[in-house]
C-alpha cells in the first residue's frame, strides 16, 4: 500500500508534529512503501523569507532522519525540487468548485485571525490535492485537523476521473489515532503559529522552562483536580508509562499534588523520552552534503513517479497531443 504524507517546513517542528504525525509516519515504514515529502511551496503561503525557506527544509530533514527516517526504503524529498506538482495543480484547478474551497475551514479560521489570505492560501488544498494524487496514494496518515483537506483531495479526484478517466487512485484518510490534539503550553492546540509549542530538539533547559509555564486552573493544591481537563496530565498521557500514568490520574482526583509536581516531572519525561535522538541530530548538523544528497536522491525517485501520472493527466485532458 503507497502511505503518502506531506509536513510543512515552518519552524523547529514540535511534539504536536510528533505525536500527531511524525512517530505514526516513522512507524508506518515496516509494513508500506513510504513516501514523505516537506512540503516547502505549502509554507510560501504565508510569506517565509528565502533564507527561512531554505534551512528550514533543511531542519525537517535532520529532524526525520534523527528520529529514525530510513531513506533506503521511503522515498523522502522536498516537495519544490519535483515541480511536476504544481502543473497537475492547475489541471485540478480546472474540475474544482470554488464552493469547495470557500467551505474549507482551515482558510476560514485564518482568515477569522486577522491574516490576509492570498491566492495560495485560498488554493492550498489544490495543491494538496495534487501532492497525494501525483504519486498514487492509498492511505494519507495525517492528524484530525487535515481530516477535510483529504476529502476535497477525494471529491476532486472523483470529479476528475468521471470527466476524463481513471487516472488517480481516490485516497483514504488514515486519522491518527490516541492522539488526535496535542496540547500546547496555553490549552489551545498546539501550533507554531499559536507561540505555544515545545520543540523536540529545542534546549533542555528551555524545555524546562516551557513547560512549568503550561497553564492550569487555579484549583489549590489540596483540592481533587480533573486530569481530563488538565493539559499537563494531556501531555504526560504521551510519555509516561501506563503504571505511572495510573499513579498521575490518582494523585489528581485525590487532591494534595500541585501542579508544579506534575510538570517537573513532565519535563523530565519529555527530555528523556527524545534524549537518544539529540546525538544524532546534533551529528547530522556537521553533515548537511550528506543531508542535502539525501534530499536529492529522494527527489529523483519521487519524480520518477510524478513524471509518469502527470503525463497521464496531460494526455487524458488532450494536452500535447
Ligand atoms: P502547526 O499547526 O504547528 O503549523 P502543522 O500544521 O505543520 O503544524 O502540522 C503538521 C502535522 O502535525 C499535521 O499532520 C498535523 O495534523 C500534525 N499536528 C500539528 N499540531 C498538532 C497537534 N497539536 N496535535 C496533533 N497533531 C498535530
Ligand atoms: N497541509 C498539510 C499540513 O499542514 C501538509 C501537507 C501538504 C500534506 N501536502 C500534503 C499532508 C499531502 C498530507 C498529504 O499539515
Amino acid at each position: 500500500m503507497r502511505v503518502l504524507s506531506g509536513i510543512q517546513p515552518s519552524g523547529g517542528l514540535h511534539i504536536g508534529n510528533y505525536f500527531g504525525a511524525m512517530r505514526q509516519h516513522i512507524q508506518l515504514q515496516a509494513e508500506h512503501d513510504c513516501f514523505y515529502f516537506i512540503a516547502d511551496y505549502h509554507a510560501l503561503t504565508s510569506n517565509p523569507s528565502p533564507a527561512e525557506v531554505t534551512q528550514r527544509a533543511l531542519d525537517v530533514t535532520m529532524d526525520y532522519l534523527a528520529l529514525g527516517l530510513d531513506t533506503e526504503k521511503t522515498v523522502f524529498w522536498r516537495q519544490s525540487d519535483v515541480p511536476e506538482v504544481t502543473e497537475l495543480t492547475w489541471l485540478l484547478s480546472c474540475v474544482t468548485p470554488m464552493g469547495l474551497l470557500q467551505r474549507c475551514t482551515s482558510y476560514k479560521e485564518k482568515v477569522a485571525q486577522g491574516i490576509s489570505p492570498n491566492h495560495g492560501l485560498f488554493a492550498y488544498p489544490v495543491l494538496q490535492a495534487a501532492d497525494i494524487l501525483i504519486y498514487k496514494s492509498d492511505l494519507v496518515p495525517v492528524g484530525a485537523d487535515q481530516k477535510q483537506h483529504i476529502e476535497v483531495t477525494r471529491d476532486i479526484a472523483i470529479r476528475f476521473n468521471n470527466a476524463y478517466g481513471e487516472i488517480f487512485t481516490v485516497p483514504s484518510e488514515h486519522i491518527i489515532e490516541s492522539v488526535a490534539v496535542v496540547p500546547g503550553t496555553d490549552g489551545q492546540k498546539m501550533s507554531k503559529s499559536y507561540g505555544n509549542t515545545v520543540e523536540i530538539f529545542e534546549p533542555e533547559k528551555s524545555v524546562r522552562k516551557k513547560v512549568m509555564r503550561i497553564v492550569t486552573d487555579s484549583t489549590p493544591v489540596d483540592n481533587p483536580k480533573n486530569p481530563d481537563k488538565c493539559s499537563v496530565f494531556a501531555l504526560l498521557k504521551l510519555v509516561a508509562s501506563c503504571e505511572e500514568l495510573a499513579e498521575w490520574e490518582k494523585r489528581y482526583r485525590e487532591g494534595g499534588m500541585g501542579y508544579s509536581e506534575a510538570k517537573k516531572r513532565l519535563a523530565e519525561l519529555l527530555i528523556d523520552y527524545f534524549k537518544p535522538y539529540r546525538q544524532k541530530r546534533t551529528e547530522l548538523e556537521s553533515n548537511v552534503d550528506y543531508v542535502k544528497k539525501v534530499l536529492a536522491n529522494g527527489a529523483e525517485r519521487a519524480q520518477a513517479v510524478a513524471g509518469k501520472t502527470l503525463a497521464q493527466a496531460r494526455k487524458a485532458m488532450g494536452l500535447g497531443g
